[in-house]
This record gives C-alpha cells, sequence and structure tokens, in this order.
C-alpha cells in the first residue's frame, strides 16, 4: 500500500471537488477528504447517495460540503460553465479537483463491441474529464496550491483483451494528465496527476469480476493515503506522475 500519513488537518481550508463521490473510491475519498478538513464538492448522478454521504460529513462534524447532482454522460459545456460560475460564486477558487467517476462499458471483444457503449463509456471517462477540467481551470488558477488528480487503470498502461473500450479510456485518461501536466508545469502552482487505485472492492469491481470473493481486494478507505497526498501540500512537487495506490 502507498505508505503516507496524512497530518490530521492536511486539507484545512481547501476546496476540492470529487467527481463520482455517491459510491466506491469517490465516496471513501470525498469523505477522507472532508476529515481531514477539506470542504468537498460532491458531483454525481444519483441524489439520494450524495444526499447520504452529505449527511454522514455533517454528523461527523466535519466543514459542511456541497451536491452537485450532474450525469456526465449526458451534460453540456453550458453546464459545466454553470457549474464554474456557482463555485465561483461561492467559493471563489478551486483548490483540488478529483476526476473518479468512470463508466466500465462491456467486458467483450473489440470485433463484438457496440459503438453506442464505446461512445458512452469514452463520454464519460474521457470527454466529461476534458470539459470540467477545462471549465474548472479558472477556478483553479485562483489557488495558490491546487491539485488536480485523475483516476487511471492497470489497463490503462497496459492493453489487455476485453477491457474494450474501458482500457483505451484510461491510456487517454494517462495521455491528458501529461499533456496538461507539460502545460502547467512551471507557468502555474497546479500540479496534474494520476492514480491508478488496483483491484479495490467496489461495485465496478463487482462487475468486472462477478465470480471474485469480495474481500480478495481492499475496501476503499485503505487506499486513501495516495489520494490525501495528492491532494496536499507534501506532494507539491509532483507533476505529471502516474501513481499506483497499491
Ligand atoms: N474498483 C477497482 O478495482 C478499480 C480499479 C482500477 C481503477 N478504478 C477506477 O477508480 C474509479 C472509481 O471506481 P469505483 O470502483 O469506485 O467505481 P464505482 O463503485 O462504480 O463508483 C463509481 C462512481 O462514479 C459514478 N458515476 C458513474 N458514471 C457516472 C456518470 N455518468 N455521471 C456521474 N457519476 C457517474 C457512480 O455513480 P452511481 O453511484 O450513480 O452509480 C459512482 O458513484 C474509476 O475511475 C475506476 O475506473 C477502479
Amino acid at each position: 500500500m502507498f505508505d503516507y500519513q496524512a497530518p490530521e488537518q492536511l486539507l484545512a481550508g481547501r476546496i476540492i471537488l470529487v467527481t463520482g463521490a455517491g459510491d466506491g473510491i469517490g465516496r471513501a475519498a470525498a469523505k477522507s477528504y472532508a476529515a481531514h478538513g477539506a470542504t468537498v464538492v460532491l458531483l454525481g448522478r444519483t441524489l439520494d447517495k450524495l444526499e447520504s454521504l452529505y449527511d454522514e460529513i455533517e454528523a461527523a462534524g466535519y466543514p459542511q460540503p456541497a451536491i452537485v447532482p450532474l450525469n456526465l454522460e449526458s451534460a453540456t459545456e453550458h453546464e459545466y460553465m454553470e457549474l464554474a460560475n456557482t463555485l465561483e460564486q461561492e467559493f471563489g477558487r478551486l483548490d483540488g479537483l478529483l476526476n473518479n467517476a468512470s463508466s466500465l462499458g462491456v467486458r467483450t471483444a473489440i470485433e463484438n463491441y457496440d459503438p453506442s457503449i464505446w461512445n458512452q463509456v469514452m463520454q464519460v471517462n474521457v470527454n466529461a474529464s476534458f470539459m470540467l477540467t477545462q471549465a474548472l481551470l479558472p477556478l483553479l488558477h485562483e489557488s495558490s496550491d491546487a491539485s488536480i488528480v485523475f483516476t487511471s487503470s492497470g489497463v490503462g498502461r497496459k492493453g489487455r483483451a476485453y477491457w474494450g473500450a474501458y482500457a483505451v479510456s484510461k491510456f487517454a485518461t494517462e495521455g491528458f494528465m501529461e499533456v496538461l501536466a507539460d502545460e502547467l508545469e512551471n507557468t502555474s502552482p497546479i500540479r496534474v496527476n494520476c492514480i491508478n487505485p488496483g483491484a479495490t472492492r467496489t461495485q465496478m469491481r463487482v462487475t468486472a469480476y462477478p465470480g471474485e470473493p469480495p474481500q480478495t481486494n481492499p475496501a476503499p478507505a485503505d487506499i486513501m493515503p495516495v489520494y490525501l497526498y495528492l491532494m496536499g501540500a507534501d506532494s507539491k512537487e509532483i507533476n505529471g506522475q502516474s501513481l499506483n495506490a497499491q
């Protein structure tokens, strides 16, 4: 496991947006950021999951979060701009963006891959991350120490049979991270990196490996050290890297 002990108030005063915050790794990351002092903006498509996380964060006495219900499959450029305007009015800046939400698509051969599912996976995993990140860049520039984190996968570094659009989208994610990190290097205090969570006990993992006993893999809460490290000031000098959570 990535070895990092986060100070209790690592993220005090920071504003961090997490996509796919309602479930799995995104939910654990949002809660962990809040527990370390951040005000978290919870973006996801299923309102009741976001509301239950909101309640958990409030009940724990962490900083009051904000909820953004948005479906990344259908969200328009206009909706991303509206979100940026709302965050600008509410907070005036953004210190962290965790691009975490992803669609798995189907596990099948390229020969049989349904083009509409291909497009849906690319829309959520690549195009939405681009549009959201682009819309939020002006707010990230307002921070003295901002961090953008993308979410990769083992199949985004070495392609494997039957992972289809998901694998290709993760290669694109690694590429997008490298391009943006290089553009911002030396010109901005924004750092841009990727995390490969590794096999983690979530709904996505169950869907991808239905026969696997769930306890085989660590829970999302167990892989948080790298998520905290990249959002806090200790990673200020890290840019353009793809780190493993495990
Ligand atoms: N789990 C693993 O073993 C593993 C391994 C390698 C990489 N990853 C990566 O880690 C990240 C998190 O995965 P996970 O395992 O936590 O997945 P998960 O349990 O399926 O959770 C994904 C979250 O993203 C949200 N989401 C999906 N499509 C969305 C859309 N169109 N609009 C808005 N939100 C959407 C989901 O919303 P709903 O709650 O509404 O479904 C859910 O909250 C992903 O990028 C994944 O590729 C995971």
